[in-house]
């Protein structure tokens, strides 16, 4: 990555040019509701925020505002009686105009984890008039397991908080993928499934996202009735909200899969079986996908887009997947631009408009399936400005660089961040805050805007928050001045320590510059074994010392619902750092055939450091694991639905599969889920290594691996029910594990010699 100081950097920034503009072919793409619909959903966005304040602000949408070529616009200025004007070119614009004013004039804050919205009376002033249009066509959000990691269990209250931070984020381009499974059950009843063998073919709720994609099948379902009558509803409700603030919402097509049971009544039809995916035997995995040629493709294809279409209307852009983490059966470029024909030729036979969003994730996964010949016959299956490629993974692997930009379809760069929704404190600054900049000046780009995938969200708000502002940005931020004001607003105080903690939170976990795919591989939160990686990209005594600064302001801001946030954040991932300073003296005990130092090291981690976080954890809502559960159980209408909802939601945390599949993919570090997982397979991993040093064997991984198997698998079936809300004072619990272990920070990071 450049640095910003370099003149060539900053040259890029000048010449930057709009974006997204060479596409008359994406021009249809946009809000659909009148400007006088867009004001009123505004408004009311205005009133759920701020209540009667609302009344201090003018907000309109007024479409002929908007920039050149129709780029997103918001205006900010002060009008009679000290109210505040906010006209934006959709509601998306002036909903993002409101929270920059909200964040540069009065120091307010928005997240996932808490808002801050003191807000001064009267309101200050707007000086001059600021006009802002983002340089970016498209601000996309969402990755296709988001559905499955973060939504699944969601109501519409939920709904309705993330649609209006989308809009106050900037966001215009969102999936909507709630309900989709309603309308294939439609299309396979027509063409003469029965519904046992559609029920035998969907996953449950937690693992949907990867039915879609045709990974997995069966796993964890049936889904009950009402689970489809609920989602049906919600999609409705979703579809209408994205809609009157003027997103462009991204609905589901037809990608080739079939279920195995459509066989039965098309015994002809010309299918390739897939191979198992990640670990999955073909009990729920091996995928069936459709030769584009057969006839039955477009029949499909069309009746599940007439369907979708009739019930949900259109915003003509359509997300497809074939390949996500599969090989083709053939690398033959007529094969691969035979299916993409056959996809597009489905759904413009039903819609001329469609344009096909395609997840660029198969790029950077299977780089070794996809070389120059297959990646351009995929892209090239469309007329060019049809498909929109998310480039995924940018701020780490950019494919549009390998790709001459994709060869010429337009793309979408993505920031992904999150993996499984695990809760690791992480970023990549640098590359967020240049990335897209270079993307776009990048020779003959065909960038048309950024974006956010996290595969999981409600974590790191930060790093959000800052792609976010980059998408409406013209040229980089200067990323210190950026994080002190971020700290204040956060807090809504102005704090020397908290600023101190943030600068080096900035300069260490937030500042990744290596390409590190495994953003959790904390010993604490996968397998014990005697060979787990303990290496982390930054240097910890930033992150000990930042928590040292966080810990001492607590006196001061134990108000804030957001610094308690933080303080339980950043005391988490100090804590799981210590876990692997631990395990590393647990290690090297046993290797010493040391008895007494495997006792002392083993029994802090196991009998305080672990049940510690447990009550750390358990101490803010965030972070309970009986939340997640009680929300699988509140979308069941029966016990039996709420049985099976319980077990995806346990499963997917941890098993992942009925074999532990994925094991520990998704971990989150919750309370109730640290002591009686994470915390059981230490013990279980710490008694195991005294037993062998007792007896003089050695430790088997195999033999260890079959009895954790069995606390495990047993975690999923305990049946013990988790507060749902939190236990414990935070400052106190904080203050007791910093001085039983802030002086242990200093002695086992030097043990443990650099990282
Ligand atoms: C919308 O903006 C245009 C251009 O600034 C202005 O002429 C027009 O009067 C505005 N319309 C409304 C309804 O305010
Ligand atoms: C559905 O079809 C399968 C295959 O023909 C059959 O075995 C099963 O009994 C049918 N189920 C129902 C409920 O009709
Ligand atoms: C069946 O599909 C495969 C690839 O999808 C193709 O190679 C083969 O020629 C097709 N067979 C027939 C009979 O169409
Ligand atoms: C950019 O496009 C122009 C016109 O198509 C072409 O002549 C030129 O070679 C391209 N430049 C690069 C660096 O690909
Ligand atoms: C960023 O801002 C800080 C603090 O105001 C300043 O010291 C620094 O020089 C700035 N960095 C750049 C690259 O402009
Ligand atoms: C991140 O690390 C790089 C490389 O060490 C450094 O050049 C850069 O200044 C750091 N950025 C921040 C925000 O600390
Ligand atoms: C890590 O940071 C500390 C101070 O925060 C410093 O003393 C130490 O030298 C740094 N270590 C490395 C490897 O850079
Ligand atoms: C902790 O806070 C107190 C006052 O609140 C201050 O005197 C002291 O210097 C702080 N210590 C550190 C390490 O920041
Ligand atoms: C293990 O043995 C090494 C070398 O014999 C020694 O330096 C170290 O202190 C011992 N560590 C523990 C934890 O016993």
């Amino acid at each position: 990555m450049k640095s910003a100081s370099q003149p060539l950097a900053l040259l890029s920034c000048l010449l930057l040019v709009e974006v997204g503009l060479g596409f008359p072919t994406l021009a249809h793409l946009k809000p659909q509701a009148s400007d006088e619909l867009q004001t009123q959903a505004v408004r009311e966005l205005l009133r759920r925020l701020i209540g009667a304040r609302a009344g201090d602000f003018w907000l309109s949408v007024n479409s002929s505002v908007a920039g050149k070529d129709g780029l997103d616009t918001y205006q900010l200025a002060s009008g009679e009686g000290g109210k505040v004007l906010v006209t934006g070119s959709t509601g998306v614009a002036a909903a993002t105009g409101l929270y920059s004013y909200l964040k540069s004039h009065c120091g307010c804050h928005i997240s996932w984890s808490g808002m801050q919205l003191q807000l001064p009376s009267p309101l200050p002033a707007v000086r001059e008039v600021i006009r802002v249009t983002t340089p970016n066509r498209f601000r996309y959000y969402q990755n296709v397991c988001t559905a499955s990691y973060s939504f699944v269990w969601w109501d519409w209250d939920r709904w309705e908080k993330e649609i209006d931070w989308m809009a106050l984020s900037g966001i215009n381009l969102p999936l909507a993928f709630v309900g989709q499974e309603v309308i294939w059950q439609r299309v396979y009843l027509m063409l003469g499934l029965n519904k046992s063998e559609i029920d035998d073919y969907f996953t449950g709720p937690a693992f949907l996202a990867w039915g879609r994609m045709g990974n997995i099948h069966s796993w964890a379902g049936p889904l009950p009735v009402s689970w489809h009558l609920k989602q049906l509803y919600l999609q409705y409700r979703i579809l209408g909200r994205m809609r009157s603030l003027g997103m462009i919402p991204v609905l589901p097509a037809f990608a080739g899969h079939v279920p195995g049971a459509l066989l039965r009544v098309f015994p002809e039809m010309n299918v390739t079986k897939l191979g198992g995916w990640a670990g999955f035997d073909c009990t729920y995995s091996c995928s069936y996908v459709l030769d584009p040629e057969d006839a039955m493709f477009q029949v499909i294809g069309a009746l599940f887009m007439k369907e979708l279409t009739r019930e949900f209307g259109t915003n003509h852009i359509y997300n497809a997947d074939t390949f996500n983490e599969m090989c083709p059966s053939s690398s033959d470029p007529t094969y691969l631009s035979g299916i993409s024909a056959a996809i597009y030729k489905s759904m413009t036979a039903v819609d001329p408009d469609a344009i096909w969003l395609l997840q660029g994730w198969i790029f950077v996964n299977s780089p070794s399936f996809w070389k120059p010949t297959q990646t351009r016959a995929l892209l090239h299956g469309a007329p060019l400005g049809k498909i929109i490629v998310l480039d995924l993974f940018a701020e780490t692997m950019p494919v549009y660089l390998q790709t001459d930009s994709f060869y010429g379809q337009p793309f979408i760069w993505c920031m992904l961040h999150n993996f499984g929704g695990n809760h690791g404190m992480f970023g990549s600054v640098e590359s967020i805050n240049r990335g897209p900049f270079d993307a776009m000046s990048f020779p003959n780009s065909t960038m048309v805007g950024t974006g956010l995938a996290p595969e999981g969200i409600e974590q790191n708000d930060m790093i959000y928050e800052l792609m976010n502002e980059i998408g409406w940005s013209r040229k980089p931020v200067n990323l210190s001045q950026w994080i002190s004001w971020y700290t204040v607003r956060r807090y809504g105080s102005q704090n020397a320590q908290t600023l101190a903690a943030w600068q080096l939170l900035l300069r260490s976990v937030y500042n990744c510059t290596i390409q590190w795919k495994d953003h959790n591989q904390s010993p604490l939160v996968h397998r014990p074994s005697l060979k787990m990686k303990t290496n982390v990209w930054y240097n910890r005594s930033d992150l000990f010392e930042a928590w040292q600064l966080l810990q001492n302001a607590s006196a001061e801001l134990s108000k804030s619902k957001t610094f308690l946030y933080d303080l339980v954040d950043v005391t988490r991932e100090v804590v799981q750092q210590l876990v692997a300073l631990y395990y590393l003296d647990i290690k090297q005990a046993y290797e010493n055939q040391s008895l007494p130092d495997l006792l002392t090291s083993g029994g802090v981690l196991v009998y305080d450091l672990i049940p510690e976080m447990d009550a750390l954890l358990s101490s803010q809502t965030q972070f309970l694991l009986g939340r997640w559960l009680e929300e699988a159980r509140t979308v069941a209408t029966s016990e039996q639905e709420a049985s099976l909802y319980e077990m995806n939601a346990r499963n997917q945390l941890t098993l992942w599969g009925p074999m532990g599949n994925i094991l520990d993919y998704a971990n989150k570090e919750f309370g109730g889920l640290v002591s009686d997982y994470y915390g059981m397979r230490w013990n279980l991993f710490v008694t195991s290594l005294v037993e062998c040093l007792n007896t003089g064997k050695p430790f088997h991984q195999d033999k260890f691996n079959q009895l954790v198997f069995q606390v495990e698998r047993g975690f999923i079936y305990n049946q013990k029910q988790y507060p749902v809300n939190p236990v414990g004072d935070t400052v106190q619990i904080v203050k007791r594990i910093f001085l039983k272990y802030y002086p242990q920070t200093k002695k086992l990071h030097k043990n443990a010699n650099n990282n």
